[in-house]
């Protein structure tokens, strides 16, 4: 067999043909290895890294970032470990029982907001105050955003990404057939989907088999109702859960029930996308990993919108990395820790993930059209906080939400949910 040299620049062209890392992003990638490789022997050991993301373009992006740190560190053995489930659903009560239990992962994933709570930081995790500051991360990240890492005045995480948990996506060739254009409020929603309906076309495609699927279309009818204010309300004890106007949000959620696919309870978020794949589907409410989703399938065909009386609100969340005290590989888990808020660590990662980076320098050059108008709403929208992705609530409210809301799909009993949304508010010490 022929023997290959290997040299930088083989390297190089074999991690951009990988479609791993975008060209561009490699100069930055060059002096990250220089500046590591020139201060300290070549690192070597594991990195066990923890997620959720197991598929699609969530895999994808995850590997896009392992492939920058294998090309800046290149002993080091890089361990995925992750546990299947959407929003975490499976691997937040695995990570709680490792941690407690003193067997941590070097770094995983925890949302930016109040979820790390659930990890007791100020006992398992190691703040990283200082990294933010020797990174200069308290410049490149926005300001909202670093004051939803902060618990308890200190740092926990690093973001990677700021997801868009409010849009609805749709499938342009049945809307193109069928003359249809993107709802923009409720009334819009129920035209197009008795038009779709009358076609037998799915009009709303839903899965709700991982349980938090129903507490994340809800959020944005709750926004879509009570607008920016209103909602954030909800989580802070302005907007009372009694309200009828959240009476109105649980009709109007239970007539877009009535649209969607009789297989729902057997689908997951990417599985209910197969009905927009292959146009048997119009409509689909959910975060914009659909977009990375789409993008791993090679699907183009694809509008998108804000949700029914969304527009000019981006309901936002952000993934970010914790590393907990006591980690086996603690040198290789603190590289890993500033790639992932490294320019060359977001753009290896984002624009396959399907969000934007959480830094302000990126490149937009490498983002598809999609993701080039979230960065810009983004920073024009009003910002309001996801509760099904960790940023509104402690998990034990955003768990006791997210149950009310799967329960409420096959019962459809709107007073009951309600009295059930304001016991949980109660529970949290937020309502009396
Ligand atoms: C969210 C997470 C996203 C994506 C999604 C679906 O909680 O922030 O990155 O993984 O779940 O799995």
């Amino acid at each position: 067999s022929a023997i290959v040299t290997v040299t930088k620049d083989n390297v190089k062209a074999a991690i951009v043909d990988s479609g791993y890392i975008p060209a561009s992003s490699l100069k930055n990638l060059d002096s990250l290895s220089a500046s590591s490789s020139s201060a300290a022997p070549a690192a070597s050991g594991k990195l066990e890294m923890f997620s959720w993301w197991t598929a699609g373009g969530e895999a994808d992006g995850l590997n896009g970032m392992y492939a920058a740190f294998k090309k800046a560190y290149p002993g080091v053995e890089i361990v995925n470990a992750t546990v299947a489930g959407g929003a975490g659903t499976n691997a937040k009560a695995v990570m709680t029982t490792r941690l407690f239990g003193g067997d941590p992962p070097d770094s995983f994933q925890v949302h930016a907001g109040l979820e790390v709570a659930t990890y007791t930081p100020d006992k398992y995790l190691q703040n990283l105050d200082s990294i933010f500051a020797s990174e200069g991360w308290d410049k490149v990240f926005p300001k909202d955003l670093l004051t939803l890492l902060k618990y308890q005045d200190h740092y926990w995480s690093v973001p990677v990404n700021i997801h868009r948990a409010n849009v609805l996506w749709y499938n342009k060739t049945v809307f193109a057939d069928n003359k249809l254009d993107a709802p923009k409020s409720f009334d819009d929603f129920f035209k197009v989907a008795d038009a779709l309906k009358a076609k037998g076309i799915v009009p709303f495609v839903f899965g709700d088999k991982e349980g938090w699927e129903s507490g994340h279309v809800f959020e944005t009818v709750l926004i879509g109702t009570l607008g920016a204010d209103g909602y954030r309300g909800l989580w802070t004890g302005k907007t009372a859960w009694t309200d009828p106007k959240v009476t109105d949000t649980l009709n109007t959620y239970k007539k877009m029930l009535s649209y969607i696919n009789t297989d729902h309870a057997a689908l997951t978020w990417d599985g209910a996308g197969e009905y927009l794949l292959n146009g048997k589907g119009g409509m689909q409410i959910m975060g914009d990993w659909q977009d990375g989703w789409f993008t791993s399938k090679k699907f183009t065909n694809y509008g998108w919108a804000p949700a029914p009386g969304n527009s000019g609100i981006f309901d936002a969340l952000s993934d970010s990395f914790a590393m907990p005290k006591g980690v086996k590989n603690a040198d290789n888990a603190a590289n890993w820790i500033k790639l992932a808020g490294s320019k060359a660590g977001q753009e290896a990662f984002n624009p396959k993930k399907g969000s934007i980076c959480a830094r302000t320098d990126c490149d937009q050059s490498l983002f598809n059209a999609y993701l080039q108008s979230a960065g810009k709403e983004w920073s024009s929208n009003a910002l309001v906080p996801s509760v099904v992705h960790g940023a509104a609530a402690y998990e034990k409210w955003a768990t006791a939400y997210k149950d009310t809301m799967a329960l409420f799909v096959t019962t459809g009993d709107v007073a009951k949910t309600q009295t059930a949304l304001q016991k949980n508010c109660v529970d949290a010490g937020v309502c009396k």
